[in-house]
């Protein structure tokens, strides 16, 4: 080849490339045009998770009704980790036999599979991360048939520390996260990019530019009350930065784990659905009782937080420990939980002008499947401690 032949070919050939490469990135941005639902191992199972816990959790998804009302994801957490072989390919542990083989088998019931991983050393529980591995993991997640990946800060803010002021560290957790979310495109197969560093330094300003299509907004939640309001509630300000493809992730549902009431755990839910935030059930699927099954398969709770339109809720209006939070849906129509965070029964209010809407409207209550009907100016009632009112208000 003369050599501006060959320069025309090299341009071309990077062109396409280049091509091929944004096209994929585009197609990794869109992965999550709703919150992500499905499962996680941890806040149950935690160190205890292995290839038949997985399994036995896809089978109970799809028997339960959890697969026909929406969740699709069955998610390993940490724990799944073996040492590097010779090559520095990642292994699994002993509990996980053959990852391809339960990939297969959860693909087979037309479900998706996540795995755990973090930029660091060594994961939050200890295991093999996959630093200076960025791209050798994700060809083996890829070649695994892994759909989602959850990539944990943990042992990096060692890393971030040595670099010595804290601008540098940031640079360096920016560059980690993109490091990853660019080795995952480059397999070409989709994998949705959870970003877990807890919501520090403000990361839902940045999510976006480094691939995440979700960040953890807050620490670790835990199965009581008072950590899930905390959590929830402390979700101000947020709502602009979600939408399509990238969300706040207020972390794991705990429904069903038995540590809240059922009003406690519709609470989390109506709250988690308000917030446009993923449903990843965090309990052991294969032992719910019909209550459980009915709080996390709720099609009108579910079709809130799935919306089309992605507009993540907010805050409405406070009135001493009672706040309405709300969000407006793709018809028009808002989605109001008129939550009592005391300890005793408290009365609620919700005024429409607050949501901007004037005249009559009609009023349904979401949880008790009941059209209220017409209203004017304000709903009001006595909410028992802990629970929430949850509307769908339409003109
Ligand atoms: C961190 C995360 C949790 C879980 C554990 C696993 O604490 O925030 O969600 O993934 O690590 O070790």
């Amino acid at each position: 080849m003369k050599t501006p032949t060959r320069i025309c070919f090299l341009t071309l050939l990077l062109a396409i490339l280049c091509h091929g490469y944004s096209s994929r990135a585009e197609a990794q941005s869109q992965l999550a045009a709703t919150p992500p639902m499905g499962w996680n191992s941890w806040n149950h199972f935690a160190d205890k998770v292995d290839d038949a816990g997985v399994r036995a959790a896809a089978d109970a998804m799809v028997a339960s009704g959890m697969k026909a009302a929406g969740y699709t994801y069955v998610n390993i957490d940490d724990t799944w980790e073996g040492t590097r072989d010779a090559n520095g390919n990642i292994q699994t542990n002993k509990k996980f036999p053959d990852m391809k083989a339960l990939a297969d088998y959860v693909h087979a019931k037309g479900l998706k599979i996540g795995i755990y991983s973090s930029p660091g050393p060594k994961t939050c529980a200890g295991f093999e991360g996959s630093y200076q591995h960025e791209v050798q993991d994700a060809n083996t997640y890829a070649a695994w048939g892994i759909d989602y990946l959850k990539y944990d800060l943990c042992s990096f803010t060692r890393t971030m520390r040595e670099a010595h002021t804290s601008d540098n560290g940031h640079q360096l957790m920016l560059d980690a996260y993109t490091k990853m979310h660019n080795a995952l495109v480059a397999t070409g197969r989709p994998i949705v990019l959870s970003l877990c560093q807890y919501g520090w330094q403000d990361v839902w300003k940045w999510g976006p530019s480094v691939g995440g299509n979700l960040w953890r907004t807050t620490g670790d939640i835990e199965d009581n009350y008072e950590r899930m309001a905390n959590i929830g509630f402390g979700q101000l300000n947020l709502a602009k930065y979600a939408g399509p493809g990238h969300w706040n992730d207020p972390d794991m549902l705990e429904v069903g784990n038995g540590g809240m009431t059922a009003d406690e755990y519709r609470t989390h839910m109506s709250l988690w659905a308000i917030l446009a935030a993923p449903l990843l059930a965090g309990n052991d699927l294969t032992k719910m009782t019909p209550e459980t099954i009915a709080m996390l398969t709720n099609r009108d709770v579910i079709a809130i937080d799935q919306n089309p339109a992605g507009h993540q809720g907010d805050r409405i209006s406070a009135l001493g420990m009672t706040e309405d939070w709300g969000r407006p849906l793709a018809d028009g129509s808002w989605a109001v939980g008129i939550f009592n965070r005391k300890d005793a029964p408290a009365e609620g209010v919700l005024r429409f002008e607050a949501l901007g809407l004037k005249g009559r409207v009609h009023v349904r209550d979401v949880w008790a499947a009941k059209d209220l009907g017409a209203m004017e100016h304000e709903y009001r009632a006595q909410i028992p401690a802990h629970a929430v009112i949850l509307l769908r208000i339409s003109k």
